[in-house]
Order: structure tokens, then sequence, then C-alpha cells
């Protein structure tokens, strides 16, 4: 049996963005951590059940009994809701819900893993519209009204995963040069934000240790914003292995083989037959356009400070993980999409 007295629920602690914060909370003896999977026979589960202060509960996370079970004891909750199995509607929802039932069970400190809300911020025109960025953006609005004496809550706003190098977005060989690797983005000559997840579970490990700072604060986390063709640039300075950045059109990146099937709805866990869902393309074109126009911002010297052994540059990271532009995966749900085919 864990200690409860600073228990943390994490939900989505399994998945790509989970893993390094129960591991950041789990390191020390200041919190036990308890992880809500579909699965406790999961590779991923089984992994972290192996940690000492880990326990590992099985259910649905979108289920209000399994949660009202699984806030028992609790003190704290890190809630990363899943946007592409759920849909825009479904994120919405059991974002706030999570809130309202995390109020209930009288959690101390709520901290919700959120991201941009891409159509406000840019002003509504549909061209930005993004169900798995406005699902969370919403939520993000709705917590950021509530007040912090109730309960504390903190939201850690996040961009694409560095990792995601190896994955979505990995470099291919050029197929009339192929000693040239390709990495191509249609991003124009913006500068996309990258997070490596170790440091984002440091920061969620520093807002539950910070209360006094993090206690009502959207952080916005990254490691370094940066232009493809300086990550091309990077990449080659890295590695010896000659690279370019391919700007591309939305039409070319959809056909770039990342997703079987571009006009297939998101949202695997709920009805194909609800009208709010998006076509992987919809969705996208909204996401890289969001970037590509550049509507977000983050404050590199605020994070310098909350964390200043953070590593500060897609380089530092390359060099510290030895990234060659392998493919390796990456997101638990591509890897149970894949198993069960
Ligand atoms: N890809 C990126 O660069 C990026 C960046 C920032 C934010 N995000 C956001 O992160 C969220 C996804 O989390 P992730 O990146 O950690 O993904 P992931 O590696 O694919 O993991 C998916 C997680 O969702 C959980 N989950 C719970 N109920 C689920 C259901 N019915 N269907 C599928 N999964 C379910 C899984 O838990 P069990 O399988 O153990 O139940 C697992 O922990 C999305 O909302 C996405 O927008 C992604």
């Amino acid at each position: 049996m864990s200690d409860t007295s600073n228990l943390v629920l994490v939900i989505g602690g399994t998945g790509a963005q989970g893993v390094p914060v129960v591991k950041a909370l789990a390191s020390g003896s200041t919190y036990s951590v308890r992880v809500l999977t579909r699965n406790a026979s999961s590779k991923e589960a089984t992994e972290l059940a192996a940690i000492p202060r880990v326990t590992v509960v099985e259910g649905e996370t979108y289920h209000e009994p399994t949660l009202r079970e699984a806030l028992k004891g609790v003190s704290y909750v890190f809630a990363n809701t899943n946007g592409f199995a759920l849909g825009e509607k479904g994120e919405i929802y059991w974002g706030i819900r999570l809130y309202e039932l995390a109020c209930e069970a009288r959690v101390k400190h709520f901290l919700y893993a959120g991201l941009e809300y891409a159509s406000k911020l840019g002003n509504f025109d549909p061209k930005y519209r993004t169900g798995h960025l406005d699902g969370k953006g919403k939520v993000v609005d709705y917590i950021s009204h509530q007040p912090t004496s109730r309960m504390a809550w903190s939201i850690l706003t996040s961009c694409m995963y560095m990792e995601g190098l190896s994955e979505t977005l990995r470099p291919f060989p050029d197929p009339d040069d192929p000693d040239t690797m390709v990495f191509p983005a249609p991003l124009g000559d913006a500068k996309l934000p990258l997070i490596y997840l170790e440091d984002y579970g440091a920061y969620a490990r520093w807002m539950l240790d910070n209360p006094a700072r993090s206690n009502g604060l959207e952080l916005h986390v990254g490691t370094e914003d940066i232009a493809w063709k300086d990550l091309a640039a990077v990449f080659t300075a890295v590695t010896g292995i000659k690279a370019v950045y391919k700007d591309v059109s939305l039409d070319e990146y959809f056909q770039l083989g990342l997703w079987p099937d571009p006009d297939a709805k998101l949202g695997h866990s709920t009805s194909r037959d609800d009208p709010t869902l998006f076509t992987v393309r919809e969705n996208f074109s909204g996401f890289w356009n969001t970037w590509k126009d550049s509507l977000t911002k983050r404050d590199y010297q605020l994070l310098d400070d909350i964390l200043p052994t953070r590593v500060k540059s897609v380089r530092e990271w390359m060099e510290k993980t030895g990234y060659k532009g392998q493919r390796a995966s990456v997101l638990k749900d591509r890897r149970d999409a894949t198993g069960k085919k």
C-alpha cells in the first residue's frame, strides 16, 4: 500500500506525456503516485508499477464512478486528457468534469495539461481551428476563471514533443540523394516550439513543490522555438549527416504517409458519427496554420528561472540523446493502433 498523505492521481500517466510526469513525481520521497489506466498489464503500466511509490489502478478514465474511486485519498491531480481519443467535445466535458470531481474530493492542487487555444489566438479565423488544441484551450479558459482559494490550480501548456522528431516530425532520406535527410513541414519560415518531455515532467514536479508561485499560473513550456531550416542545420552539425528543410504545402504534407488516412475522423474512443469530430486533414491544417503564423509565445527567461537545469536547445537535446534521425515509437495511441492491426 502506498502512503496516501501526498498522493497524486495521474490521468494519462501511461502516455508519452504522463510517463515523465509520473517519474518526476515519484522521485525522492515527497509524493506517491496513483496511475489510472485501462490496462494494468500493458508494457507501459507494468514499467510504471515497478517504480517505488507508484501504484497502478485499472479502469476507464472517462467514467465518473471510476474517477470518484480513483480520487479517494488523493491530495493532488495531474490530468492529461486524450483529445485524440475523445474529440474536442469530449475533451472539454472531461477536462471540466475532472476539475469538478477533484474539488468534490477535496483535492489540494489540480494540475491541468493544457494546449494553446488556437482559434481564440487567431481571432476565430476558421483557418486555425484545431480540435485537440481548441478543446484543451477551452478547458484552460474555464480553469483560469476558477478561484485559487477553494483548490489550487496550475496549467502546464505544452507544444509538440521534441521526441516527435523520431515519429511524426522525423526526417526522410531524399529519394534523389539518399545521403541527404529531408525534414518536411508546412511551416514556411516560422519557428516551431518543441518540448523535451523529461523537462516537462520536471515542470509538473516544480508546480506541486512550489504552490506559492504556481497556484493560478498557466506556464507555457518549451525547450526552444526553432525554424525548420535551423533544425536541419543543427542536425547536420551534430550528426555529420547532410540535411535540408523542405517547406511543403498542406496537401503535400498529408501525402507524406504520416497518417494512413488523412480523411479519417479523429476521436477513436467515441462515435465516429459525431458531426463535431475533425478529420485528420481538418485538424492538422488548423494546427500547422497556428504555428506557421506564430500565434503562440513562451517566456524562456521564466523557464530558465524555474528550471535552470533544463535542456535549452534542440542541439543540446540531440547531443544528450544521441539523436540521429532514427525512427522510434513515442505515442502509446500509435503503438496500440499498430498492435490492433
Ligand atoms: N503529440 C504531441 O506532440 C503532443 C504535445 C502536447 C500535447 N499532446 C496531447 O496529449 C494528449 C495525448 O497524450 P499523450 O501524448 O501522452 O498520448 P499517448 O502516448 O498516445 O498516450 C495516450 C494516453 O491516453 C490514455 N487514455 C485514457 N483513455 C483512453 C482512451 N479511451 N483511448 C485512448 N487513450 C486513453 C492512455 O491510457 P491507457 O491506454 O493506459 O488507458 C494513455 O495514457 C492529447 O490530448 C494530445 O493533444 C500531444
